[in-house]
């Protein structure tokens, strides 16, 4: 039924030619020895997030690469522009403040341009020479940021050298040129990777989330001097799709934290602090005052909301002038010990993120997943349970969190509010798998592993990398890997369990028959992970779900029948395999 569902499906055209990359306009004065230059070097290389899996070069660490993206926000300024503008003077213009690291231009409610100076005093001497505007009747609250408005003097003078610029790209492919780079894809490997080279995060989009969590730093830091703004979620975790909403954390550990030398004699100095009932109740007042601040005088922030009662607290807001939908939350490390362990498991086979992004992407064309909180799947679920089978291969690709903690040393040990979150946290140590199985053929059982999982008693568990008996009734358990007595899906119905279980089921299924019968490219058939994006798969399945004995049942009758087959005859033909049992 779904292979006749498949067969319905429009026809695409398939004039395309391979997607060009996108250059954008890079530096115009370069600083030798900076870490833009090494981050840039790093990322053409392995053509992969911060770091290449398949190069041998050493990989960075999680905080490394924090601690370099954060200092290079902290020289970066944003300036929207007039929508013509000409690039040459507009560059030397602004090196008279200093030498250009970078520079990029995008839209977003107009060009914006984004330039790093090679040296932090550089903006400090363009705040210098920028005026506060004056609005007329209105009145202008004013506020030395990082965010300028370039206005041309003598506009109609210039009229001749003003040229439209070329923008980088921050937003992912629309769904047909999506598709039409799948059916070009020369395997269905390749269609895993091409997704992956869409919808990553690119250098410029990256440097726009560091840079924002810096402009909005600097409006907490009136409040809270010495308090960072750092990323995390998608953002940073490697497995982010250009869209994706950027999370933050306000981090005032630095100010709680006592650095000098310990003082002797018979005086202790404390600073005067009021105080509050508890942890939470701090957080709420911090957040709000914040929130308020934003909603006031942040510039490019809009719709700010205080969502202040949540399990975590957090201000919603959008940053116009980058395009963000924000949420800031303050007292969440353990979120952003998530983010590192995510990385890492990103960052130790090439595999994981090519598979991540093609679920991720799998469950959004099929509404598993929503912008929009409910009882659906999340895109961080979802991503544990692609390691956690990843973790269940024979010989396994990814190695439990048990055994990373066992690699660590003394500097790696980590309490968060009594949860022990170690694990070793140099990529280099761990050696990579012996496992060499496709992607295509890791997609399939995906499919087929959680098609067929007892999610009714059993629980995913990416700390031990086995399936455990569920601790309670929730439809979905999948073990917050930190505070192991949560489960990171409680949100999840039993109905919205069925779905997935039924997608992946046909899903399989799909793959499997096409396996046996694929179409050839010059067929104009949406193939491999095409077939599975498209949506109307699942609502051309459902319509004739009303008039056919239900699919689950007999898809589940399939696939055993695949499996029984796939145990008797598992050995690689042509280079691919029949789906086989679960090792
Ligand atoms: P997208 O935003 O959907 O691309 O993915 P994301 O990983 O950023 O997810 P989200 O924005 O929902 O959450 C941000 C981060 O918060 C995640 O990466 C996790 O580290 C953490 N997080 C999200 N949901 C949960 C949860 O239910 N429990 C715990 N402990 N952490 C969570
Ligand atoms: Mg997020």
């Amino acid at each position: 039924m779904a292979a006749r569902g498949v067969r319905l499906l429009t026809l695409l055209p398939l004039r395309v030619q391979r997607r060009q990359v996108q250059r954008p306009l890079r530096r115009l004065l370069s600083c030798p020895g900076t870490v833009t230059a090494d981050l840039r070097r790093e990322e053409q290389s392995s053509g992969s997030a911060e770091t290449g899996s398949e190069d041998r070069t050493p990989k960075k660490r999680f905080s490394e690469v924090q601690n370099e993206r954060r200092e290079q926000a902290q020289r970066t300024v944003l300036i929207h522009c007039p929508n013509k503008i000409n690039e040459k003077k507009f560059l030397k213009f602004l090196s008279q403040h200093g030498p250009i690291n970078n520079h990029f231009f995008y839209e977003s409610f107009g060009l914006h341009a984004v330039v790093e100076f090679c040296q932090k005093e550089s903006v400090t001497s363009l705040q210098n020479i920028t005026r506060t505007p004056s609005l007329g009747p209105e009145a202008a609250i004013p506020f030395k940021s990082r965010y300028f408005n370039l206005k041309l003097r003598n506009s109609l003078n210039q009229t001749s050298e003003l040229s439209s610029i070329q923008c980088s790209n921050q937003s992912s492919p629309s769904s047909k040129k999506l598709y039409q780079l799948l059916c070009c894809a020369e395997s269905v490997d390749d269609q895993l990777n091409t997704l992956l080279r869409e919808f990553q995060l690119t250098d410029e989009n990256t440097r726009l989330r560091y840079l924002t969590c810096s402009l909005i730093e600097d409006v907490a830091a009136a409040y809270f001097p010495g308090c960072a703004v750092r990323p995390f979620g998608s953002s940073v975790n490697s497995f982010g799709k250009l869209g994706c909403d950027l999370d933050m954390f306000l981090d005032l550990d630095e100010i709680g934290k006592f650095t000098a030398q310990k003082t002797s004699g018979n005086f202790l100095m404390e600073f005067q602090v009021k105080n509050v009932p508890s942890e939470r109740v701090a957080t709420q007042k911090i957040l709000s005052v914040i929130g308020e601040c934003l909603d006031q005088f942040g510039p490019g922030c809009a719709g700010v909301q205080r969502i202040l009662n949540a399990r975590c607290p957090l201000v919603r807001f959008s940053h116009q002038a980058s395009g963000f939908q924000c949420d800031l939350t303050t007292n969440n490390r353990i979120a952003l010990k998530s983010s590192e362990l995510l990385y890492m498991y990103g960052a130790l086979d090439s595999r994981v993120r090519a598979l991540v992004f093609s679920v991720r992407c799998w469950a959004r064309a099929h509404s598993l997943t929503s912008s929009i909180p409910g009882a659906w799947i999340t895109n961080f679920s979802l991503t544990m349970m692609v390691i956690f089978f990843l973790q269940r291969r024979s010989p396994p690709i990814l190695p439990t969190l048990d055994y990373l903690k066992t690699l660590a040393d003394a500097e790696d040990k980590c309490i968060i509010e009594g949860h022990n979150c170690t694990f070793v946290r140099d990529l280099n140590r761990i050696k990579p798998s012996g496992n060499t199985e496709t992607l295509e053929l890791l997609l399939k059982e995906f499919f087929e592993y959680f098609g067929n999982f007892a999610f009714n008693k059993n629980s995913i568990n990416i700390r031990q990398g086995r399936e455990q008996n569920k601790p309670e009734s929730s439809p979905l358990h999948i073990q917050n890997p930190f505070e192991t007595s949560l489960n990171i899906s409680k949100n999840v119905s039993q109905s919205q369990l069925q779905k997935f279980v039924d997608l992946a089921r046909e899903s399989a299924w799909i793959f499997h028959q096409e396996g046996k019968d694929r179409p050839s490219p010059s067929s104009n058939q949406p193939w491999g992970l095409a077939a599975l994006l498209l949506p109307s798969v699942a609502n051309n399945v459902s319509l004739s779900k009303k008039k056919k004995k239900p699919p689950s049942e007999r898809i589940k009758n399939l696939l055993d029948s695949i499996k029984s087959s796939g145990s008797e005859n598992s050995t690689a033909t042509n280079g691919r395999r029949a789906i086989s049992t679960q090792a």
